[in-house]
């Protein structure tokens, strides 16, 4: 079976990559022509763990290639995946511009008999729309959508060991060309269910709604947390003990960000007002997580007593999740924003070392590890998750410190634990006050 995915973004890429290690052709495709010759070089663009190894392994095997060709690329391929970007716009709709230019790009070179996945998350109706836009061109095909449940960081895990696969299909062509192309996962019992195009389209907006809506309510109950002398740590493992609710996605922290979350609810906002339908859950959720950024940033002014113009803040992890080098819709770029306007000296370690946070805070110092961005600092502030800063070695931390101020926005420490090490501690969903040691 001959594959071909257009756009190689996280979607695109680990998908195009995977689809080669279960041992189909696959050729990968963008337009922009420096990004193919990374690629096909075995660099790739994106920092996401295992990939690299896979790609140069089945490039070497000769399943895998790079072309910006698109044209020649869909020629004969079985299945051409479209994974190309659908960012917002500042009405908060999807912009389908870069779906609609790849498909007027193959419409004329298509294979006839290929059936043309849709990946790229699209607003519902969008597929049979693209149907439509192929029919006014003389094009006939099948048009299947496939939502993509990817989490950066853990892609190529989430693509071989998925929870499920949603496939809209509407024919029984395309339902037997997927099964062959997913057939792989069968042999975990991963559930592939099969639905109308509308359906699948719905379901990619709806699971991310739910999981942003998660995160949010818990983000709510840590303030409420912060106001009774509850522990939000401990009320979200009693909570997720509950198999009706479930324990991931409960982690109270700066509020979410990324390339998916806050696209898709604002796209999910803005199609159900066209359809006159009322989401105020949905509609909450995102000006709740908006105003989340500020109440971060309230949170570390009042740690330092107002008090940060000419102060070393020592910022560890700024990438919106860890295990990721992606910086779109950080909280971290509002909240370090924000101290740099109060006149704090900023000083950033990440352990991606993202090129797009350098681009984004050009006027910082930037650490070389954790120990060594905290020399001289009033305070420290913990934004991003990453592993290596759950086991920090406070008391070496203590003596690099000017002022021992821990301000940790993903409540990763036992307080005691702080408190014993001689810093004072302020967190997320425990104590409105800073505890003092
Ligand atoms: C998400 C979806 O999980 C994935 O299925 C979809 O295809 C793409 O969007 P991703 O954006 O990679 O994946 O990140 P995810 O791990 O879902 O986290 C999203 C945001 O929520 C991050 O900012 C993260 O820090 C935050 N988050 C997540 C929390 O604050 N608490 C949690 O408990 C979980």
């Amino acid at each position: 079976m001959k594959i071909t995915v257009i756009g190689t973004g996280y979607v695109g890429l680990v998908s195009g990559v995977c689809f080669s290690e279960f041992g189909f052709d696959v050729v990968c495709v963008d337009n922009d022509v420096e990004k193919i010759i990374a690629l096909q070089m075995g660099n790739i663009p994106i920092y996401e763990p295992g990939l690299g190894k896979l790609l140069l392994k089945n490039t070497k095997a000769g399943r895998l290639s790079f072309t910006s060709d698109t044209r020649v690329s869909v020629k004969d391929a079985n299945i051409v995946f479209i994974a190309v970007g659908t960012p917002s716009k500042s009405d908060g709709s999807a912009d389908l511009s870069h779906v609609y230019q790849a498909i007027d790009d193959l419409a004329s070179s298509i294979n006839k008999d290929a059936v043309l996945v849709i990946k790229s998350t699209v607003p519902v109706g969008t597929t049979r729309a693209i149907k439509k836009f192929l029919l006014d061109r003389g094009v006939e095909l099948d048009v299947v959508f496939n939502p993509e449940f990817l989490k950066e960081g853990a892609a190529v895990e989430d693509f071989m060991h998925p929870d499920r696969v949603i496939l809209g299909v509407e024919s029984e062509k395309a339902k037997q060309v997927l099964s062959h192309a997913y057939r792989p996962l069968y042999v975990f019992n991963i559930p592939i269910i099969f639905t109308s195009l509308e359906t699948a389209e719905l379901s990619k907006y709806a699971s991310n709604a739910f999981l942003a809506m998660k995160v949010t309510f818990i983000n709510e109950i840590a303030n409420l947390c912060e106001c009774c002398g509850a522990d939000v740590n401990e009320v979200a493992l009693a909570m997720g003990l509950d198999k009706r609710i479930g324990d991931q996605f409960l982690q109270a922290g700066p509020g979410y960000g990324g390339s998916c979350f806050p696209k898709d609810t604002s796209a999910l906002e803005d199609f159900a007002d066209k359809l006159g339908v009322d989401m105020p859950l949905v509609n909450e959720t995102i000006r709740s997580n908006e105003n989340r950024r500020g109440k971060m940033v309230e949170k570390i002014l009042r740690a330092c007593d107002y008090d940060i113009k000419g102060k070393n803040i020592s910022v560890l992890g700024v990438t919106f999740k860890a295990e990721t080098d992606d910086m779109r819709d950080s909280p971290s770029i509002d909240i370090v924003s924000e101290l740099i306007k109060h006149g704090a000296n900023i000083r950033i370690y990440d352990p991606s070392f993202s090129e797009q946070a350098k681009k984004i805070f050009s006027n910082v110092i930037w650490g070389k590890n954790a120990y060594d961005n905290c020399n001289d600092a009033d305070a420290v502030v913990i934004i991003t998750d990453w592993s290596e800063f759950k086991a920090l070695n406070l008391k070496e931390l203590r003596n690099r410190v000017k002022n021992p101020l821990l301000i940790d926005l993903r409540s990763m420490y036992p307080v005691s634990e702080v408190m014993s090490s001689g810093f004072s501690y302020c967190s997320v969903g425990r104590y409105f006050e800073k505890l003092e040691f």
